[in-house]
């Protein structure tokens, strides 16, 4: 049901090209799935539960538990709101099957019976609230309206022109339709406002159920320590989820004034938190370090307030940890208690992704150093305006890391769209630095959805295999774009191999099957051939190479006829017969 549900993208955007009727239902559907309390909307799926006397929140927890009953309800209710939303936007279709706004669409016509009333009817939830339903019905329409907006040529046209473009939030336009339509100057936010109070709400679920999920696998033990990332556009996008995870898994809460600005903290009570501080390093993008600098100083100080807190050390892990590295290196507490890192001023990215990329290592240590060497960069709300070399500090923190954990933040881009993901991820640097060598627990929190998930990495990279690189939706969409189209696919191919290097988190599986798809298909195989030879090389290469660095273990046949492939893929490129 998830692979089923989740959002992909059917080949490249074209600008100018309004969606077809299909893409409208579904962006509309994800954006019907969400509560919007600032703005009085209620979902979608809250409304049809609260028609048969249930709670959506019960629902979803249910089907996290697997009760197959609420799973099944689930599974209705999310059909009833397709077939609701889908009449609504079928009403508006023109001759090329595109949505056109040529009538407003009136949802509440009264006399009429109104296209989402009937669906709803037919499915058997005819008794939904129709006060509640007004307000998202009407939410929906604007959204759509919005969705299919003809705005992106003439945008483009008045930007090239050095005309005034309007301007507008940007980021996901599930998370915030506020960014429709699309064709704006798009700008970000004032940093000083994030967290917001609806940011920490959510980083708390988050949290929560990332310790959950790591009692269980982990004896009922705590993480004592949690290696996390941090984007500047994912808390851009989120107004500063992540940056309120953090701020949740210490034990701090931020404290806004009275504009809203946040440049304050306190500890949050032990009785309060219910269980330990956990211990944390912070890995800030270079894009964060230039757009959050605040937050990095507001964070580091929250930090140090959990090490000096007079607190039994088996409730407060931050205070452990701290005392043991002030003793080992001889520094004090404060000094010990540096958790939060980035690359030096004007740096950007481990390199990670450029040598995968490029095929430019030999040994996985050589990109764990990379790593070390480019983010061991500190921040210290002592001495502002520098980023401090503290490699030592650095790999004292990150050999007690159990966890390791980034963010998903918009269904548009998830770990194999892009190579910033493994880039940023430390896992194997973390078990080549621990003392027993262990490979942490690595998570990723999906919060494009309305009941936000915390997966392993391993489970994750799956989803996205299976969605996207396997799933014929998404790569003949990709096909349909040509040469283009293959290059997408080659450069999901090597985003996957970035995962084996840095997290060994491909299964096996997931080669074998793009062999299967597009090598042993000899039609899809010269479709690729054709269509974009040198990203075919690539293709071809790069699954030779993943058998050479002994991520995927594979027939020698299939072995054979790569190689065969490489060698005439070659030729044609040289213009050899
Ligand atoms: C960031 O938003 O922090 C980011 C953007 C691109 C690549 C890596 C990180
Ligand atoms: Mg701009």
């Amino acid at each position: 049901m998830e692979i089923e549900s989740r959002l992909l993208p059917c080949g490249l955007h074209i600008i100018g090209k309004r969606p077809t009727a299909e893409e409208a239902i579904a962006t509309l559907v994800s954006i019907s799935n969400l509560d919007r309390e600032e703005e009085g909307i209620v979902s979608f799926p809250r409304i049809i539960a609260n028609s048969i006397g249930r709670d959506i929140d019960e629902i979803y927890a249910n089907n996290d538990r697997g009760v197959l009953e609420d799973v099944q309800l689930f599974q209705d209710i999310t059909q009833a709101t397709r077939a609701a939303v889908g009449s609504l936007v079928r009403a508006q279709i023109d001759a090329e099957g595109r949505v056109s706004m040529v009538s407003k669409l009136n949802f509440f016509n009264i006399g009429k019976k109104a296209p989402w009333m009937e669906a709803l009817n037919e499915l058997g939830y005819g008794n939904v609230d129709a006060d509640a339903f007004k307000p998202l019905v009407e939410y929906l329409e604007l959204c759509l309206e919005q969705e299919c907006a003809d705005n992106e040529l003439g945008g483009l046209l008045q930007a090239l022109e050095g005309e005034y473009v309007l301007p507008g939030p940007g980021g996901d336009p599930i998370r915030n339709p506020n960014v429709l339509p699309t064709g704006k100057n798009i700008h970000a936010l004032d940093p000083q406002s994030i967290p917001t109070l609806a940011a920490v709400q959510s980083a708390k679920i988050v949290v929560d159920r990332l310790v959950e999920r790591q009692k269980l696998d982990n004896g009922g033990n705590y993480p004592e320590s949690i290696a996390c990332v941090l984007w500047g556009t994912d808390n851009i996008k989120t107004y500063g989820e992540s940056l309120a995870q953090i701020m949740w898994m210490v034990g701090v809460r931020p404290v806004p004034d009275a504009l809203g600005r946040v440049n304050k903290l306190e500890l949050i009570p032990l009785e309060e938190l219910g269980r330990p501080r956990i211990d944390v390093v912070v890995n800030c993008s270079g894009v964060f370090r230039d757009l959050f600098i605040n937050q990095m100083n507001l964070l580091d100080r929250g930090v140090k307030m959990a090490a000096e807190a007079d607190e039994p050390l088996e409730m407060n892990f931050v205070r452990k940890h701290a005392l043991e590295q002030a003793e080992e290196m001889g520094i004090n507490v404060r000094q010990a208690a540096t958790r939060i890192y980035s690359n030096a001023s004007g740096s950007y990215s481990s390199n990670i992704n450029l040598a995968v990329e490029n095929s430019s290592w030999e040994e996985e240590k050589e990109l764990q150093d990379m790593y070390l060497n480019r983010k061991s960069f500190s921040f210290n709300s002592d001495n502002p305006g520098v980023m401090d070399e503290n490699r030592g500090l650095f790999e004292s923190s990150l050999k007690k890391a159990d966890v390791t954990f980034q963010n998903l933040d918009s269904s548009e881009i998830s770990l194999t769209d892009v190579s910033h993901y493994f880039d940023s991820d430390p896992t194997k640097i973390v078990s080549s630095l621990r003392d027993d060598g262990r490979k942490p627990t690595a998570y990723i929190a999906d919060t494009t959805t309305a009941n936000a998930q915390v997966r392993t990495l391993s489970e994750t990279v799956r989803l996205d295999a299976r969605t996207k690189m396997l799933n014929p939706k998404w790569y003949e969409g990709m096909l349909s774009n040509g040469y283009e189209g293959v290059r997408e696919l080659s450069k999901r191919l090597v985003n996957t191999m970035g995962w084996s290097a840095t997290a060994d988190a491909v299964d096996n599986w997931v080669y074998e099957d793009v062999n299967t798809t597009f090598i042993d298909d000899p039609e899809m195989c010269k479709r690729l051939m054709d269509m974009n030879p040198n990203s075919f090389r690539k293709i071809v290469g790069t699954l030779l190479e993943v058998n050479g660095r002994g991520y995927w273990e594979t027939s020698e046949e299939n072995l054979d006829r790569l190689r065969e492939l490489y060698q005439e893929v070659e030729d044609r490129i040289e213009g050899i017969d």
